[in-house]
């Protein structure tokens, strides 16, 4: 009797000691972060899609620039599923603040979007707004803190144009692609490296199309010319 004891209470606490290790083995970020669950499954089917997106290489320094400058009200052009809006808005549920304002020509995209920042329980931290941002950017009150222009190269300066006067001093904005499509945003490029504080930051990408590219970012204070 006494040695069944003795021997389940080993049993008992060999299974103890066993449990955090083998709860450290199945470490998934996931399990942890209810948010990261849904940027997984969001990068999954925008991979399959396909629908580009930033990729988690850009999205993490993306998310980075946002801790960092702890902005009140970020302004995304080109919402697609919503996948670099859950890395921003995450974010800003940490900071304990602030509004993401997504714009989205398809109203499709926009509302698989609405339901993935739902389903990340970020909804309080995000607003979608259906149309095209060039016009949209119009009826947005500033001051924006931060901007990620992500929608389409050719519509980069004509939005930039409309929300120059609406950043507030030393707010940030990213452009996307401004490594493949450099090209076809020559005119924003050209604007944002001869008025302010810009940089190129290249990223080695696993993306189904492209393998490397670049983030513009500027900050809005005075660039080179003017030093
Ligand atoms: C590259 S995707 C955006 C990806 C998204 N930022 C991400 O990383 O998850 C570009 C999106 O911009 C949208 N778009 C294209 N032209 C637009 C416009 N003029 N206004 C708003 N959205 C536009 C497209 O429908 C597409 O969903």
């Amino acid at each position: 009797m006494s040695n069944t004891l003795t021997r389940s209470a080993v049993t008992m606490i060999l299974a103890l000691a066993a449990a955090p290790l083998s709860a450290a083995a199945d470490d998934d970020p996931a399990d942890e972060d209810p948010v990261q669950a849904v940027i997984e499954d969001v990068e999954k089917a925008c991979r399959e899609g396909p629908v580009y997106m930033v990729g988690p290489e850009k999205a993490e320094r993306l998310a980075e620039l946002v801790r960092e400058a702890k902005p009140k009200t970020v302004l995304e052009c080109g919402t697609a599923l919503g996948y670099s809006g859950l890395w921003i808005a995450r974010e800003l549920k940490k900071l304990g603040r602030g509004k993401l304002i997504t714009m989205e020509i398809s109203p499709d995209r926009a509302r698989q979007a609405e339901e993935n920042f739902r389903r990340a329980g970020l909804a309080d931290y995000v607003e979608v707004r259906v149309g095209d941002a060039k016009k949209l950017v119009r009826q947005i009150e500033g001051p924006i803190d931060f901007a990620l222009i992500d929608c389409g190269a050719s519509n980069y300066y004509p939005i930039f144009q409309v929300i120059e006067k609406k950043l507030a001093p030393g707010a940030v904005v990213v452009a996307d692609n401004a490594g493949i499509s450099a090209g076809g945003m020559r005119d924003y490029l050209k604007a944002v490296r001869s008025k302010y504080d810009s940089r190129t930051e290249w990223f080695e990408l696993d993306l189904p199309w492209a393998k490397r590219d670049a983030l513009e970012v500027t900050a809005m204070r005075c660039g080179p010319a003017e030093e």
